[in-house]
C-alpha cells in the first residue's frame, strides 16, 4: 500500500505504468508543494517532453516541443513561469515574456548545442559569407539569436529556411540538423560543427540491431540525430513529431532514438505500444527535478534576465520565426 496524500494521490493514475508505486512516495509531498505554490505565485511550469514523468505529468501545465513551448509561453496568464528543460529555453520563454518573471530551477541546466557556438562566431560566419542569411537554432544563447536573422526549431527548421527565398543560407550550430534540412531541400546550406551530445552518439548499427533483435520494430529519430541514422530510421521529426506519430500510427513497437524520458512520457498515453528503449541521457535535461521547481518556486529563484540590448535583437529573431 502507497501513503500518498490526496492531491498526489489522484495523479498517480496517470503515471503509474512508468513509475512504480514503490517510488511514488518520493515524489508526492514535492508535487502537493508545488500545487500549492503554482496557486500561491500565480505560476506556471512550462516543461519539455524530455522532462521525467512525474514533472511532465504530474506538476507541468503546458508541455511540449521547443517550438510549442515557445509558442505558448506567448499566451501564458500568469506573473511567473518556470521552464523545466534547460537554459535556452527559458531565455526563449523570458524574450517573449519580458514583464514575467521566468524562473529555472537549475541555471547550470545548459546544452551542448547552445555551448558550441558564441555571438562572435556568428559575426565572423556574417563576414566570410556577405549577404547570406543566418538562420539560428533555438537552441542557442540570446547572445548567439541576437546576431541572427531568424530561428528555426527541428519542428520548423526546412520551412523557415524555404521562407527565405534564398539560394544560400548559413544553418548554426547543429551540423546533423543542418545536413538532414540540406537532404530535404534545394536550398544550400552552409553548416557550423555543433552536435547534440545525446543524439550524436546513435548510430545506423544500432538500428540495424535494433531491427535484427525486434522483429517489425518502428523507428523514429530525431532530427539532431547523424544523417545516417535519420536514413535508417522510418521517420525522422521534432520530439513533438514523434509522438504524434506514435498516436496516429500506433505501431505495435517502436523505439525512439532519442533522450530517454520521451519515450516514459509517450508510453503513458499509448498503453497499447510496446516501446524498445535504448536511449541516451541528457545531463543538463535531467538537473531539473521535483525538488528544484519546489525551491524555484518558494525562493524566487533563479531569475532568468537577458540584457535589454540583446534582446531586443534576439526576440525579433524568435519573432520572425514564428510568423513562418
Ligand atoms: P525539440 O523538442 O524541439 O524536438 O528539440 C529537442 C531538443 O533536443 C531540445 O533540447
Ligand atoms: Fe541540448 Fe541535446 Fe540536451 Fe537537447 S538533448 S538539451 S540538444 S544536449
Amino acid at each position: 500500500m502507497v501513503a500518498m496524500s490526496s492531491t498526489a494521490a489522484s495523479l498517480y493514475d496517470r503515471v503509474r505504468r512508468v513509475i512504480p508505486p514503490i517510488e511514488w512516495p518520493a515524489f508526492s509531498d514535492d508535487i502537493d508543494a508545488i500545487l500549492a505554490l503554482k496557486r500561491e505565485r500565480n505560476a506556471v511550469i512550462l516543461a519539455h517532453n524530455y522532462q521525467t514523468p512525474e514533472i511532465f505529468h504530474c506538476v507541468a501545465d503546458i508541455v511540449g516541443d521547443s517550438l510549442a513551448l515557445a509558442r505558448k509561453a506567448m499566451t501564458v496568464d500568469a506573473d511567473v513561469i518556470v521552464l523545466a528543460g534547460v537554459h535556452f529555453m527559458a531565455e526563449t520563454a523570458k524574450l517573449l515574456n519580458p514583464d514575467k518573471t521566468v524562473l529555472i530551477p537549475d541555471m547550470e541546466a545548459g546544452c551542448s548545442l547552445a555551448d558550441s557556438v558564441t555571438a562572435e562566431d556568428v559575426r565572423l560566419m556574417r563576414q566570410r559569407y556577405p549577404g547570406v542569411p543566418i538562420v539560428t537554432y533555438v537552441n542557442t544563447s540570446a547572445a548567439v539569436k541576437a546576431e541572427s536573422d531568424i530561428c528555426c526549431t527541428s519542428g520548423n527548421a526546412l520551412a523557415v529556411v524555404e521562407s527565405l527565398g534564398a539560394p544560400r543560407v548559413i544553418m548554426l550550430p547543429d551540423e546533423y540538423l543542418a545536413k538532414n534540412i540540406a537532404a530535404r531541400t534545394e536550398v544550400e546550406i552552409i553548416a557550423w560543427k555543433g552536435h547534440c551530445e545525446v543524439h550524436e552518439r546513435f548510430t545506423a548499427a544500432d538500428i540495424r540491431e535494433l531491427r535484427e533483435a525486434h522483429s517489425g520494430v518502428t523507428v523514429l529519430a530525431h532530427p539532431e540525430c547523424p544523417p545516417e541514422v535519420v536514413a535508417e530510421a522510418d521517420f525522422a521529426g521534432s520530439t513533438a513529431a514523434m509522438s504524434d506519430y506514435v498516436g496516429r500510427h500506433k505501431p505495435a513497437r517502436v523505439v525512439l532514438m532519442t533522450e530517454c524520458s520521451m519515450s516514459d512520457n509517450v508510453a503513458v498515453e499509448h498503453p497499447e505500444v510496446e516501446f524498445i528503449r535504448p536511449c541516451n541521457l541528457c545531463p543538463h535535461m535531467k538537473r531539473i527535478t521535483l525538488a528544484n521547481i519546489r525551491s524555484a518556486l518558494k525562493h524566487n529563484r533563479h531569475v532568468v534576465t537577458i540584457d535589454e540590448s540583446v534582446a531586443l535583437r534576439a526576440r525579433l529573431a524568435v519573432e520572425r520565426m514564428l510568423a513562418v
